[in-house]
């Protein structure tokens, strides 16, 4: 059995045409003023002469992937010389000097004693502050990150990770997670930033921005936007299983985010391990070369994830073997393989090298696709700044180690986000306060997976202030805070909970999940544990006021919110966790964030996403019903509450009128933003927009742009926003259309709170 994928392709075939508008072109100006045009970048002369004198073998090492820890530190110039590997990853300490010195102590062989003396560039995820080593500040996960929808944060926070990444030695990272949220159910939930296409594709920009900022003439670190592309939505909600994507969806909400990644200069792409309507994504030519690089414009460097080669046998069925599948992702344009040692037969870098070298040697594998993935691979290290200085600075690492916690405390203080309140909150100076739940001391959960630890902390604990650290801290004198811990499955103290809800005036539990990462998160309820459950029938069972704190990795909880006089949302805050929540809770600061994704009233609501077609909720006005899948979310999209109410007047938009071929153009919204309460504020405005008629259905409602603004008590601004229809581009045609995508002559609406304006393209 053989298999060609490319033959047949549609390449370019819903390119520019009357009224199209590419997709590079599109798509980047989701990013506006910021994008920086996509070019094809030459290779220099360097990298050219170095693909010219290389052998197959080389080029062959240049593009595998291993682990460290397959080398042996005490003479590692032997297996160096022999898989001659283009890049390392997962070193296995969490102590960041020996990060950095084993990293270098592996360099200087790899540059000194190799035959051509090329570094390898060593790469790992830090996907939310350098999560490896020990002592770096964690910062909330990107859910929470989105809740703040606050892009400058973002990339501060990238900024920050790629300090420490670099000083320990560490070149590439692998993150942003571009793949927007689509199902709850998923255990990679929380590395999405938003179900929003624009709201993602702004922080991913901002994070790219922040991994590759340049210092000393070449990028810090490089990104690896991932995983491309459709790995967000499994049809069953479990990871690494079938997608079935529509075309039109494709285009207009998954591809967004990473044409934001491409433009904010994304050196790397890592692809998704999971199938695409009815094909491995790794074998897929269309995915990796016609969208990514002919209509994206990407030029840098395509990874596999771990051992997909594999997966394309194994799991999908689609290869016969190790070679077929070798061949297809190959000549489907993966320029690096992702091999460490695991133990799968075969599957290892001697195995992997042997079989490509086959496959060249066969014909199978032209030597200029092998000649133009080595090349990508190569321009990615010069941009790296890896022939100049490859090593790290052991001796620097205590300087650095420790950036970030002030802005991981702003950041977590952001993303709070307050979702009901009957007056509860802010909490009483004065008061007497019960500190219960799983979460309330627990630096594992507050962390969630990716925090020196796949799953989760293990031995080594990050940094850390829990919640009842936190508000033990920020009490002053007349509060009293009390502890009376429980477990996230087990409640084997309810009397003695009950007995201290009923001393206190006021109860703050902090429930949700332990950690997780990728299919051990996969779940198939929303709904908390009954542990839980019982924990807030027991407390709210008494006279006492209950503020529940809901600390997971995606919108957990569904029946518990009735029983609560407050709840709040903390994501997965990471370090701060503490001292965020105590701000919050005691109203020293003003909860400001919205929720970057819907909150459905279960599993049996999904998909619920805010820009799901029509219809959503049961309309009463024509009594049409529909499916009760589409029933009203417990809380919407963008939902947030605050300690003070803003009320927005005078909405201005320009130009509201655009011409077609100009209509990915910015569009200037102005609204006047007033903080009509009695406490000093900030909140975010969201720009939504959307379209009733057309010739296809639009999504209910889109992210079209927002900004923040702070206001003191009684004070108005003026707020300016940057906007764009772009997010309502569509694909015309029937239900399987393959057409261009276009901004449609006709009426857009968009939206300030109950505030509209139409824009016409015409
Ligand atoms: C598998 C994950 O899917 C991917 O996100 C990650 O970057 C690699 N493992 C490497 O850790």
């Amino acid at each position: 059995m053989s298999k060609d994928t490319t033959s047949g392709s549609s390449r370019r075939t819903f390119l520019q045409a009357s009224g199209g508008i590419t997709l590079a072109t599109a798509l980047a100006g989701y990013l506006g003023e910021s994008a920086v045009a996509t070019k094809q970048r030459e290779p220099s002369r360097h990298v050219t002469e170095l693909v010219d004198e290389m052998t197959l073998e080389e080029k062959v090492g240049q593009m595998t992937q291993m682990a460290a820890g397959e080398i042996s530190t005490d003479d590692p110039a032997e297996t160096l010389r022999k898989y001659k590997p283009g890049s390392l990853m997962y070193l296995t300490s969490f102590d960041p000097e020996e990060v950095a010195r084993t990293s270098n102590k592996l360099q200087k062989a790899m540059v000194n004693e190799t035959r051509l003396g090329v570094p390898f560039v060593y790469g790992i995820d830090s996907v939310r502050g350098d999560n490896n080593v020990a002592g770096a500040t964690l910062f909330p996960h990107n859910h929470g990150v989105g809740a703040t929808w606050d892009a400058d944060k973002a990339e501060e926070m990238a900024t920050v990770t790629s300090r420490v990444m670099r000083t320990t030695g560490t070149h590439w990272n692998f993150s942003p997670v571009c793949d927007i949220q689509r199902d709850p159910r998923w255990g990679r939930f929380y590395e999405g930033f938003s179900e929003d296409p624009f709201l993602a594709s702004q922080m991913v920009a901002s994070k790219v921005r922040g991994y590759e900022e340049e210092t000393n003439g070449y990028k810090r670190t490089g990104a690896s936007i991932k995983h491309f592309a459709g790995y967000s939505a499994p049809a069953n909600g479990n990871d690494r299983t079938a997608a079935l994507i529509p075309y039109r969806t494709f285009v207009s909400s998954i591809l967004p985010s990473y044409a934001a990644g491409i433009n904010a200069g994304a050196e790397t792409v890592m692809v998704n391990s999971g199938s695409l309507n009815g094909l491995p994504a790794h074998a897929s030519k269309e995915l990796l070369t016609d969208i990514l690089r002919d209509q994206l414009g990407f030029d840098g460097m395509v990874v596999t994830d771990w051992h997909d080669f594999y997966r394309m046998i194994k799991v999908h069925g689609f290869a016969e073997d190790l070679k077929e599948a070798t061949k297809l992702g190959i000549n489907a344009g993966i320029d690096m393989y992702m091999v460490p040692a695991a133990g799968i037969e075969g599957d290892d870098a001697a195995g992997y090298q042997q079989r490509l070298i086959e496959l060249v040697k066969e014909g199978s594998v032209s030597r200029e696709r092998i000649d133009d993935a080595v090349t990508n691979i190569l321009a990615f290290k010069e941009h790296v700044g890896l022939f100049e200085d490859p090593y790290g600075t052991p001796s620097k690492v205590s300087d650095v180690i420790s950036d970030g916690r002030d802005l991981a405390e702003e950041v977590a203080t952001e993303s709070m986000t307050l979702l009901t309140n009957d007056g509860t909150l802010p909490l009483d100076s004065g008061s007497s306060i019960l500190v219960t739940g799983p979460s309330a001391d627990s630096v594992r959960n507050q962390m969630g997976g990716w925090a020196l630890g796949w799953q989760g902390v293990g031995d080594t604990e990050p940094p850390a202030t829990t919640v009842l650290e936190g508000l033990s801290d920020a009490a002053d004198s007349s509060t009293s805070v009390t502890h009376v811990p429980t477990g996230l499955h087990e409640f084997t103290n309810e009397d003695d909970v009950r007995r201290a809800a009923e001393c206190a005036d006021v109860v703050v539990a902090v429930l949700g999940e332990g950690p997780y990462a990728e299919e051990k998160g996969d779940t198939d309820t929303l709904a908390l544990p009954e542990a839980q459950q019982r924990l807030v029938e027991v407390v709210s069972g008494t006279e006492t006021p209950t503020v529940g704190v809901i600390m997971a990795g995606r919108p957990r909880g569904t029946d518990v919110f009735d029983d609560l006089s407050a709840s709040m949302m903390a994501y997965l805050p990471g370090t701060a966790a503490g001292p965020a929540v105590a701000a919050t809770l005691f109203g020293d600061a003003n909860p400001s964030g919205r929720l970057p994704f819907t909150w459905p009233t279960g599993t049996g609501q999904i998909p619920n996403l805010h820009n799901n077609y029509p219809p959503d909720e049961f309309n009463k006005s024509t009594n049409v019903n529909p499916p009760q899948s589409h029933e009203t979310p417990l809380f919407e999209f963008g939902h947030g509450l605050s300690y003070t109410e803003f009320e927005y007047s005078d909405l201005r938009v320009a130009p509201t009128k655009l011409q077609q071929k100009n209509a990915t153009n910015d569009i200037t919204v102005s609204v006047a933003v007033k903080n009509t309460g009695d406490e000093a504020g900030e909140t975010v405005v969201p720009v939504y927009g959307g379209r009733d008629l057309g010739q296809v259905m639009y999504p209910q409602e889109v992210v079209v742009g927002f900004e923040r603004v702070a206001l003191d008590p009684g004070e108005t601004k003026r707020v300016e926003i940057r906007s764009t229809i772009l997010p309502l581009a569509t694909v015309l045609g029937d239900v399987f259309s393959r057409g261009e995508l276009v901004i449609d002559t006709g009426e857009y609406w968009l939206s300030v709170g109950d505030l509209t304006e139409t824009v016409s393209v015409v």
